[in-house]
């Protein structure tokens, strides 16, 4: 094995004796049951791992990433993700959460070709479309990046609540709310994008309250 592997295995050693020392028991508990709150519903990128941001053990969230955390209905491995989360684990949050520099998002509004993943992004593409005025109507490549940035999660955060898993739930009266959320590369912090939605009839309103605060965001400042 490589050295590079080696050393991971050795980093994986001193992991396990170190969480074993600190709370011993801590892993018997965990092979009888896991518990997660939360399905985290984030990017793939390696600067945003979603125990870590959060400060939380292994057993304390549910994980889909994918590039762009993206969402869409015809996903049958994020919604089988979601099934499993909701239904099996009985999750009470679901949290879209994207962050701010992502390359994926970057690639959809600039259209650049990156390769097998343009037919994934093309569905960031189609938040941009749908969102063409106010993004072409900002100032420079940094706010239309942000603001696709936060964009891509409240659709996708719209996307979870339309899913057959979502609306079931909530017609049996499972208290699950969908949450849509921005990390900063630049400062490790989270924003709560406020699209929260826990019933249907949320949906609409929670998604248009949170449209508006984004456009006030991104106004600019008066001269
Ligand atoms: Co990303």
């Amino acid at each position: 094995m490589s050295q590079a592997l080696t050393e991971l295995f050795e980093s994986n050693r001193r992991w396990a004796a170190a969480s074993q020392a600190q709370d011993p028991g801590f892993f018997s508990r965990l092979l009888s049951q896991q518990t997660p709150q939360y399905l985290w519903i984030g990017c793939a990128d390696s600067r945003v791992p979603a125990n870590e941001i959060l400060g939380l053990l292994p057993g304390d969230v549910f994980v889909h990433r994918n590039l762009a955390n993206v969402l869409v209905h015809s996903d049958l491995n994020a919604l089988s993700v979601m099934q499993y989360a909701v239904d099996q684990l009985q999750v009470r949050h679901i949290m879209v959460v994207g962050h701010y520099g992502c390359g994926g998002v970057t690639a959809a509004l600039q259209g650049q070709r990156v390769g097998i993943a343009d037919n994934w992004l093309r569905h960031v593409q189609d938040v941009r479309g749908k969102h063409r005025a106010f993004i072409d109507g900002l100032p420079d490549d940094d706010a239309r990046l942000r603001a696709l940035c936060e964009l891509n999660v409240l659709e996708q955060a719209l996307n979870v609540c339309g899913t057959t898993v979502v609306q079931d739930a909530w017609a049996r009266g499972h208290a699950v709310v969908v949450h849509g959320w921005v990390y900063g590369l630049h400062n490790g912090l989270l924003d709560d994008l406020q699209i929260n939605a826990q019933r249907t009839a949320d949906v609409e309103p929670a998604y248009a309250r949170a449209l508006v605060a984004l456009h006030a965001r991104h106004a600019p400042a008066p001269a």
